[in-house]
């Protein structure tokens, strides 16, 4: 349960990170035992690499010697070392020999841009060794377990695992399905509305709600909107408010109609803008955007709209492991159509508009299938917003065979 605290009749969230699950304070306090304990650090050491590693999963490790823990290390950028390395590199050795190693993926069996840890660890003497979850990555998954097993090593499995799972839920999700994580994000009044009719700004959520929403990003490598979005608000799709990474920003864009002197392109840092569109775009628009630092993409369109399904394998095929998708009204209906998503973060404002846009469209033509089922994560209140997160079914039980 999140924290909250009550005040003047009103009740405020303090703690708006969406991962709390995994907030190793709680994971000390509410289990208690030396292994969680020390596997909630290294969970909080792996979150440090956010935003740095991906698409390689956050990874923290942890040693324990004489049941006092001895040192902890993280995965810092992509292509680095990985944390076991960085940890057992950074210690003595004579502390390491026999000591007990805690890490929350099963360390690698291969070598990469990295030689494989598990042969590591059984070098330098860890006698034990405790892990979250196992690697989903094929090069590893359960190799690394039986190398050390095969050592001699004593492995223990499944310590914190749905606190891992979740931290590393785009990592999981795209190993095993082969798309990124995708959350739909929209605020809307409390009559179902989530903007003004036509071209006019109205910001819906309230300033503390949008502090949560710039923590939504910041645990994503992509932000995606349609160009009706950019044309009526103008976005950043940053990270502001909060300290954290900005994940590269998506628009879907079938003619190129996006001004060049929208925000989105003016404040481009280098390489952080992707815009799709469609292949009967002239050259002459593409090359100017180019000009300007802006990646260009030109895909198929199916059924007159951009087609979702290259849009989400070309961003896997560039390490996109999750996205947030923010609007608007068309573009969430087609993920919905298109059934591209697996968890829902909707923000329902008390404010009432009357007339204007709802979330999807009036020609939505999402079957009624069982698969459509979901289940609510967690409910919050923002100071006067309140927060409703779903996840799929499906998704879930995708989740749980990992
Ligand atoms: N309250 C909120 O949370 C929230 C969030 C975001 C936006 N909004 C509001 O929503 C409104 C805009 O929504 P909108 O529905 O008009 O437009 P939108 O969803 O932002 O953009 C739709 C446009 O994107 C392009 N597109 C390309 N491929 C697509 C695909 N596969 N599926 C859907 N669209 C695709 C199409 O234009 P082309 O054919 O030209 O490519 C389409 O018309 C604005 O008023 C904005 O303020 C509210």
């Amino acid at each position: 349960m999140p924290t909250v605290k009550v005040r003047m009749g009103e009740v405020i969230l303090i703690s708006i990170d969406p991962c709390q699950k995994f907030n190793p304070e709680k994971t000390i306090l509410w289990r208690g035992s030396v292994l969680r304990k020390a596997m909630g650090l290294a969970l909080s050491e792996a979150e440090k690499g956010l935003g740095k590693v991906s698409p390689n999963p956050m990874v923290g490790a942890v040693i324990i010697k004489d049941k006092k823990i001895v040192g902890k290390a993280f995965h810092k950028r992509f292509g680095g070392l990985h944390a076991e390395a960085e940890l057992i590199e950074s210690l003595p050795e004579k502390i390491i020999k026999n000591a007990t190693l805690v890490v929350n993926l099963e360390p690698c069996s291969h070598y990469g841009k990295t030689p494989p840890c598990s042969l590591l660890i059984a070098d330098k003497g860890i006698k034990k060794v405790v892990i979250s979850t196992k690697d989903p990555n094929p090069l590893v998954s359960g190799k690394g377990i039986r190398c050390l097993e095969d050592r001699g090593i004593h492995v223990v499995k499944g310590i914190c695992r749905e606190e891992a799972l979740e931290l590393n839920r785009g990592f999981f999700f795209a190993q095993i399905k082969g798309r990124p994580f995708i959350t739909i994000k929209y605020a809307q009044t409390i009559d179902g509305r989530i903007a003004f009719p036509g071209k006019r700004r109205y910001r819906i959520s309230n300033s503390i709600s949008r502090i949560y929403t710039h923590t939504l990003r910041k645990y994503h490598d992509a932000i995606l909107v349609g160009i009706e979005t950019v044309l009526t608000d103008d976005p950043l799709l940053n990270v502001r408010y909060i300290d954290g990474v900005s994940p590269l920003k998506v628009v879907l864009d079938s003619g190129l109609r996006i001004p060049p002197e929208s925000r989105l392109i003016r404040n481009e840092e280098k390489g952080k803008v992707i815009i799709f569109t469609s292949k009967r775009t002239g050259k002459r628009k593409i090359e100017e955007l180019i000009k300007l630092n802006i990646r260009v993409e030109q895909i198929d369109e199916q059924n007159g709209k951009l087609s979702l399904f290259q849009v989400a394998a070309k961003l896997k095929k560039s390490g996109i492991n999750s996205i947030l998708v923010e609007g608007g009204a068309r573009v969430i209906t087609s993920f919905i159509e298109d059934d591209l998503y697996d968890d829902l973060e909707i923000c329902i404002s008390p404010k009432i508009l009357g007339a204007g846009i709802r979330a999807t469209t009036d020609h939505f033509n999402a079957p009624l299938r069982d698969e459509n089922q979901m289940r609510l994560l967690t409910m919050k209140s923002i100071s006067n917003d309140v927060w409703l997160h779903y996840r799929r079914i499906k998704t879930i039980d995708i989740m749980e065979k990992i």
